[in-house]
């Protein structure tokens, strides 16, 4: 058996609309996977046809065991992202063979979002394998006159988020006989200073030894391992797919119990997905976290290439593709004891400023 075939097994990748999230789900989708994918904001629409979202699909799976009634469906709370209208077109996955990508708008810094992404993987998919902790990011900001605010923020998204997604996701892996693997992406300005990212290092340092804490509190059922990932620069696409309007759907009971909100119903949207991403994009929908014009929504990660290129010695940032391969890897059987690790993907670190000299004479000579 090819142990990197994911075929029948529920994937969940939260960010993955664009860069690197994107990369992983498709990598994840493309062995096999059943993906669903989260994001704030739909990922971008390719066709101008827009239903009505009342109007059920033709193409729509049916429901799961917790499908809300439409009273239910309809309803909003202060948590609740807003529904999205979205054309409807023939599946292409299914005809290619391959399962769907999902979406599902979510903010995973809010818990009860997480549960009901977590629900609606276990509902759709009736089983969940493999938890990407991907969406994060920061932008630049000295930590002298950053505001209180914006600091919480940054941490809450790279590491408050991750620990209520991993919570959920434990709560349906610890009870399925396989158990299941989660994955956070870290990165390396969390092993190094992070100067204009202090409070985004910060949270990613406590990401990484976040795992090793749920890898030790959660084994043998579930594993948990961090990627300390480098400058990630090039591009990376979701394979071309169907959009579907979903109706909502909420967290399945085990989910609802572990995180102490039995009974409530969640109004998120749900679509199958279509798009295209880069890696790198600056980010957009929260103007606290976002970049300026110009910018690189995680800053601090890697800047021109020419200075990635000067200071990695692999001579250039990872490909989202090469950060997804990583991904499969700790998530496959070939990782079945790799458990409260930290896997670097950052092309062999950063060479150190003090050795610049040597490495301009001796090391690049001997290349
Ligand atoms: N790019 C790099 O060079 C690099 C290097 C090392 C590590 N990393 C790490 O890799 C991960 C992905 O980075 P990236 O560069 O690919 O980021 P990106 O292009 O900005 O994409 C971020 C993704 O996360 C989603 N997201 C952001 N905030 C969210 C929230 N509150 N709730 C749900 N989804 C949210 C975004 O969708 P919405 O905006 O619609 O919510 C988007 O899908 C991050 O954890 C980052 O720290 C990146």
């Amino acid at each position: 058996m090819d142990p990197l075939d994911f075929t029948g097994r529920a994937v969940v990748v939260t960010g993955g609309t664009r860069g690197i999230g994107a990369a992983i789900a498709a990598a994840f989708h493309a062995a096999g996977a059943d993906v669903l994918i989260c994001g704030r904001t739909p990922p971008a629409q390719p066709s101008p046809a827009q239903p009505s979202p009342a109007q059920p699909s033709p193409a729509q799976p049916p429901p799961g065991p917790h499908a809300p009634t439409p009273a239910a469906a309809t309803s909003s709370s202060a948590a609740s992202p807003p529904q999205s209208a979205l054309p409807v077109v023939p599946p292409p996955g299914s005809a290619a063979g391959l399962p769907s990508i999902e979406f599902f708008q979510a903010d995973v810094r809010d818990p009860a979002q997480v549960v009901a992404l977590i629900g609606a993987a276990h509902d759709r998919f009736g089983r969940l394998d493999v938890v990407i902790n991907n969406a994060g990011g920061s932008p630049q900001v000295p930590a002298a006159t950053a505001s209180p605010r914006l600091h919480a923020k940054i941490i809450e998204l790279n590491l408050i988020a991750p620990l209520h997604v991993a919570q959920a996701a434990n709560a349906v892996m610890r009870e399925q006989d396989s158990g299941g693997v989660i994955l956070m992406i870290g990165s390396v300005s969390g092993t190094r200073p992070s100067p204009g990212t202090a409070a985004y290092g910060a949270a990613k340092a406590g990401l990484h030894h976040l795992a090793t804490s749920l890898a030790a509190e959660w084994a043998p059922k579930v594993r948990v391992n961090s990627l300390v990932v480098g400058p990630v620069e090039a591009t990376s696409t979701l394979p071309a797919g169907p959009v579907e309007a979903m109706p909502t759907l909420p967290a399945g009971p085990a989910v609802k119990a572990a995180a102490g909100s039995a009974g409530k119903t969640m109004a998120a949207g749900r679509v199958r997905m279509p798009a295209t991403a880069s890696a790198g994009m600056p980010g957009s929908a929260d103007g606290d976290l976002a970049a300026g014009p110009g910018e690189r929504r995680v800053a601090g990660e890697g800047g021109p290439a020419s200075t990635v290129a000067r200071t990695v010695p692999m001579g250039r940032g990872a490909t989202a593709a090469e950060v997804a391969s990583a991904c499969l890897l700790l998530a496959s059987p070939l990782a079945g004891y790799i458990s409260g690790a930290s896997l670097a993907v950052h092309g062999g670190g950063e060479w150190p400023a003090y050795l610049a000299d040597v490495r301009d004479t001796a090391y690049r000579a001997q290349k």
